[in-house]
């Protein structure tokens, strides 16, 4: 026997087997702001995303590390007793989804130990919380035999967000990420979770991701305070209409009925969240008729929409999608994610990607004084168990 088959004879009797679970990162196509307006989103699992190395303890504690922020060392929490706390900063998602999965009864009745390492840029807007939120969620599901459905696991994850950590994200994020194909994007009806997956056939294409590196300040009091307006315009509407989301409204519909909401700011946000829920139908369509200048015209008018009418773009994001509307080879581009800083992405020629690189990162780089990265999008899988380790 060798030394490695003997170190995993050790493990095996002495039950210190390590475990190793990995979630991705996601980028959204098209549909920005719409999942908690009840409407379609279309995003699609990364490549890259966070790994997670799992380890039984023999007592009820959980301790947590994470590669990416070493300065924090190790997070320790006690089973029976998991609260939120400012101070344990990124662990608040882990332990959140944790917290969720006991007080929906599951029993996790023996501690642990969970070392983090993640390749999403972080605050880059590509969702690296709801990776670490499902890759905590399948770790749990796996070695405690909870036998969650996955998409039960998605919804506590965005529970965890709302109510642990307290931000009051739509599904979008948790769904991309817990279900995930592998060169494909899902078209998510955010009211019924019915969803349906699209390959990606870019026919010599690429999805380029711009990452503006502009910090997103005051996104998530600015995301609520978008949250709110909405709500408010629906209110408006349903004086009229019986209607139970703005993604239940037809553009006609809307525009019959617009006028309902006094105020001029919610009309604004409204009118993004109806047109935006129709661009994203009208945009899969397209991409499944491989008509995909269409598709790029329809990433475009997303782009003005949450410039002009849900303003979350920024300056940062602006230059970006600006550039790229210059460069040659390029069918369309966007923000993508809550917005105020993060990402944009394009749709560009693969001969014409290194040019574009080249001359949107100096355009930016003129323009704001910040550097841009630029990653070329590779659809990956769901949140998932990865093989065993010892
Ligand atoms: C964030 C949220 C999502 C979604 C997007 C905007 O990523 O977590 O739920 O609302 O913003 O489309």
């Amino acid at each position: 026997m060798n030394q490695l088959a003997l170190r995993s004879k050790f493990n095996e009797v002495f039950k210190k087997e390590k475990l190793y679970f990995f979630a991705p990162g996601r980028v959204n196509l098209i549909g920005e702001h719409t999942d908690y307006n009840g409407g379609h989103v279309f995003p699609c699992a990364l490549s890259f995303g966070t790994h997670c190395v799992f380890c039984k303890r023999d007592d009820p504690k959980i301790r947590l590390y994470s590669l990416n922020f070493p300065n924090q060392g190790v997070i320790e929490a006690d089973l029976d007793n998991i609260a939120y706390d400012k101070k344990q900063d990124w662990a608040n998602y882990p332990l959140g989804v944790i917290k969720t999965l006991q007080n929906h009864g599951y029993v996790i009745d023996q501690g642990f130990e969970l070392l983090f390492w993640g390749d999403i840029p972080n605050g880059a807007g590509l969702s690296s919380s709801a990776s670490i939120e499902l890759a905590t969620a399948v770790a749990m599901n796996k070695v405690f035999n909870l036998y969650i459905p996955q998409v039960e696991l998605v919804k506590f994850c965005q529970e965890a967000e709302n109510k642990f950590v307290g931000m009051n994200c739509g599904i979008m994020d948790q769904f991309a990420i817990g279900m995930g194909k592998e060169g494909n994007a899902i078209l998510l009806d955010c009211n019924t979770l019915d969803y349906e997956y699209a390959p990606l056939d870019l026919k010599g294409m690429s999805i380029v991701i711009m990452n503006s590196n502009k910090r997103r300040e005051l996104a998530d009091s600015k995301y609520n305070e978008r949250r709110g307006e909405c709500e408010r315009a629906l209110k408006a509407l349903q004086t009229q209409l019986p209607i139970k989301s703005l993604g239940e409204l037809s553009v006609e519909e809307f525009e019959k009925h617009k006028d309902l909401i006094v105020n001029p700011v919610e009309r604004k946000r409204a009118k993004h969240a109806v047109y935006e829920n129709q661009r994203t139908l009208e945009a899969v369509k397209k991409l499944k008729e491989g008509d995909l200048a269409t598709f790029g015209k329809l990433m475009n008018e997303s782009h003005v929409s949450l410039r002009d009418d849900y303003e979350v773009t920024g300056k940062e994001l602006d230059a970006l999608a600006e550039a790229a509307w210059a460069q040659q080879g390029v069918l369309g581009a966007r923000m993508t994610g809550a917005g105020f800083g993060g990402c944009a992405i394009a749709l560009v020629k693969d001969a014409d990607v290194k040019k574009f690189i080249d001359n949107v990162g100096k355009i930016y780089h003129d323009k704001t004084g910040l550097r841009a990265d630029f990653y070329i999008a590779s659809v990956g899988g769901p949140a998932r168990e990865m093989e065993k380790m010892y």
